[in-house]
């Protein structure tokens, strides 16, 4: 059977000389779900555009059904069958979701006969929107929808999503992962674009990788391992999840950081801490584990200065800390991953030189007059853009326009290189692809390595087990349980996290 869709030796090259696509191979069968999977800047979005008519591709084509097509317009390939939902949507927020489903179709569609449409095909597949609703009223989640539907109201054969999930609750992504399978059963096929391996595993049946604008292989999923994929995707062998990260030294008898009996109300003046005692020594990652919401974003607060605790003490390498105070918390020793990188940990305006100055230019020899200390700071920003590897266009660069993996780089250069004694890492690696999460994991393993007490708050447990010396369950403000990564099951700590006191009682 001829493929739905194919890209034939496509490349594309963009003014300045990046070649965005380079002789792409592509075959969607019919009625499957092919994902693309691929780091940042692989080429997905551009093999998409090209796939959908919108870049005309510099060599090679693309085939429908086995047929050379050559698109000179998104129309062209929405009136040849093939849908496509964009990262950023392309709705009219003032035009209510039956006007924006009719909007750009060749005959006339009139209003009532779209929302009976959007209803059906609503219904049909498991989509429900209010066809009267307008597009600003809708969260995110809800107009992707109306995207979708948009796209089955054309009745696309094939209907691309690029990266849909980065906007969706891992509920909501669930939901549509149903949604595609729906489509799939009906023969028709789905393009999944996304850098995520385990949601890629989750819905796709084949997969095609995408590496620095080269098609590395396509694989059925069924046969293909997790590592083999990641290692097509970056290029090299990467540690997988839970794998331990091998480390260079044993943790030392030092505790660094202390906390007794900490009790802490949250925003709404809830009861959000209820009695933590941890300590962490040199060298140690400590890693606590928890549904999100049960006290994590307290506890890191009140050791990092920025939350009252009404019982209680945190002791940083050997200072007790008093009233909240951030700087009092960063002199005693005290370098912070905060859960909210861009806002909360940086200025995202600013160029990387200053993000990666902002505490040290209190200090001399930073701070000695206005010249000097630009031409100190980009010095300083120079060397530690080298030795974190900081993919910067340069010190200059403002912040916001790197990629996760390299903010959170800028982060850790930050605050690594005013040498903490202890490090507060905050989900430090949510949203970044393979490469950086491989990246800013031996980070936070080199810096213990070299003496950091670690704390690691996150909800995703195969981080925890992959940097953790010792594991702590977080429950509702309480730590439930305390292992070594040795005795540490996965099974008892997801139950343990879920709450579950007789998994507690046989864990430790
Ligand atoms: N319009 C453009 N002009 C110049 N370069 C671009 C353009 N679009 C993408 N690129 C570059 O092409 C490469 C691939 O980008 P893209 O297709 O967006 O990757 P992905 O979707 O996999 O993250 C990147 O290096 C990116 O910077
Ligand atoms: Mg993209």
């Amino acid at each position: 059977m001829a493929p739905a869709l194919a890209a034939r030796g496509v490349t594309k090259r963009f003014p300045g000389g990046v070649v965005a696509n380079e002789a792409v191979d592509l075959d969607v069968a019919p009625g499957e779900v092919h994902a693309l999977l691929g780091e940042n800047g692989a080429g997905k979005s551009t093999l998409s555009n090209v796939l959908t008519g919108l870049y005309r591709p510099d060599e090679g084509h693309v085939e429908i059904d086995g047929n050379p097509v050559a698109f000179r317009s998104p129309r062209d390939a929405i009136e040849a069958g093939i849908g496509m939902v964009h990262q950023h949507f392309r709705l009219v927020e003032t035009f209510t979701v039956a006007e924006n489903v009719a909007l750009g179709r060749r005959g006339p569609l009139a209003r009532r006969a779209s929302a009976a449409l959007v209803r059906d095909l609503g219904d049909r597949y498991g989509l429900p929107v209010d066809p009267s609703a307008r597009i600003w009223q809708l969260s995110v989640g809800e107009q992707q929808r109306v995207e979708i539907l948009k796209a089955l109201s054309r009745d696309a054969r094939v209907l691309i999503l690029d990266e849909p999930t980065a906007v969706l609750t891992p509920h909501e992504a669930e939901a549509l992962f149903a949604v595609l399978r729906r489509m799939t059963g009906e023969g028709r096929s789905v393009v999944f674009i996304s850098h995520k391996l385990d949601e890629v595993r989750a819905v796709a049946d084949r997969v095609t990788v995408l590496r620095d604008g080269r098609a590395e292989g396509t694989r059925l999923l069924a046969d293909a391992t997790s590592r083999e994929l990641a290692r097509l995707m970056v290029g090299r062998d990467v540690v997988l999840s839970a794998d331990r990260m091998p480390r260079r030294r044993p943790p030392g008898d030092e505790v660094v950081l202390r906390v007794h009996g900490v009790e802490a109300a949250g925003d709404r003046g809830e009861p959000a801490l209820r009695g933590i005692d941890l300590t962490v020594h040199a060298g140690e990652v400590l890693g606590i584990c928890g549904v999100a919401g049960n006290g994590q974003r307290e506890l890191a607060e009140v050791i990092a200065g920025g939350r009252h605790a009404t019982a209680g003490t945190v002791e940083i390498a050997g200072t007790p800390m008093g009233r909240p105070d951030p700087r009092r918390a960063h002199r005693a020793g005290l370098g912070i991953i905060p859960e909210d990188r861009l806002h909360t940990g940086l200025a995202p305006s600013l160029p990387v030189e200053d993000n990666l100055a902002l505490l040290a230019h209190r200090h001399p020899p930073l701070a000695a007059g206005p010249f000097v200390r630009r031409r100190r700071l980009r010095e300083r920003a120079r060397a530690l853009i080298d030795e974190f590897d900081i993919r910067t266009p340069g010190p200059t660069t403002p912040t916001r326009l790197l990629s996760g993996g390299n903010v959170q780089k800028v982060l850790l250069a930050r605050e690594l290189s005013a040498r903490p004694r202890v490090l507060l890492a905050a989900s430090p690696t949510r949203g970044l692809d393979v490469g950086a999460i491989e990246t800013v994991r031996d980070l936070i393993v080199s810096a213990a390595d070299d003496g950091v007490g670690v704390l690691l708050l996150s909800e995703d447990l195969d981080e925890i087990l992959s940097l953790a010396d010792r594991v702590a369950v977080i429950y509702e403000g309480r730590i439930l349980s305390e292992l070594d990564r040795a005795d540490a099951d996965v099974e008892d700590l997801g139950l343990l996290m879920g709450g579950d006191l007789v998994a507690g009682r046989s864990a430790s």
